[in-house]
């Protein structure tokens, strides 16, 4: 089990690597959270395609108290640490500095340095998702009924490896007003 109270999660903002050293989790369970187009998109040009408050709030509300592990380019997409959470930013290059976060070299390094209670979300972007897909064990997807121009694409998979478990269906405001659900979907042989 993890020692650390959600209270010295706080720290992470200030001093990241105060939560080393490794604290293996022998439960620990990963959950992938995204915003995925119905042509599969997730980003264009480092951002986010569309700007959806509702989505925006269950992402921190999940989140919140937990590792977020990212990519180098989801990091400096969000341009600073996400309060509340133990930031964890994967990067080849020697040396990257992230202010409030901790480095790490790979996924499976990320994974190692994770010291809050699971479940760890990858929270992208495509490269990253990629890589942590076959390793999941829940996604919460919001899956946006609209087809947009973008140039990064949520990673195939194969539908009948996961049990949808949950399903919220919504539309956004207007003058936007297209339809979208949050979608939990729980690895079957997890
Ligand atoms: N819709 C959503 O839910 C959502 C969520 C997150 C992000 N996004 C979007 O996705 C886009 C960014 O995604 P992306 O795929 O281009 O980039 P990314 O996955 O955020 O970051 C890619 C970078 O991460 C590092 N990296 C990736 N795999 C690695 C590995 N196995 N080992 C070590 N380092 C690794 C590399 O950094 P170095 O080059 O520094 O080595 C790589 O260039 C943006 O448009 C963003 O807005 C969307």
């Amino acid at each position: 089990m993890f020692p650390l109270s959600t209270r010295t999660s706080l720290r992470t903002r200030h001093d990241p690597e105060a939560l080393a050293p490794i604290l293996a989790a022998p439960d620990l369970k990963l959950a992938l959270i995204a915003a995925v187009a119905s042509n599969g998109v997730i980003g264009r040009a480092n951002a986010l395609p569309w700007h959806l408050s509702d989505d925006l709030k269950r992402f921190r509300s999940l989140t919140t108290g937990h590792a977020t592990i990212m990519g180098r380019k989801t990091w400096e997409s969000l341009g600073r640490a996400l309060p509340r959470r133990q930031n964890i930013v994967v990067t080849r290059q020697n040396g990257y500095v992230a202010d409030g976060a901790i480095v790490a070299a790979s996924f499976d390094d990320a994974l190692q340095r994770v010291a809050l209670p699971p479940p760890t979300f990858c929270i992208g972007g495509a490269e990253l998702f990629a890589v942590a897909l076959p390793r999941a064990d829940l996604m919460y997807l919001t899956e946006i009924d609209l087809r947009v121009s973008g140039d990064t694409f949520f990673p195939a998979f194969d539908r009948g490896d996961w049990r949808e478990s949950a399903r919220e269906a919504r539309r956004a405001p207007p003058p936007d007003a297209f339809e979208y659900a949050f979608v939990t979907y729980r690895c079957r042989s997890c």
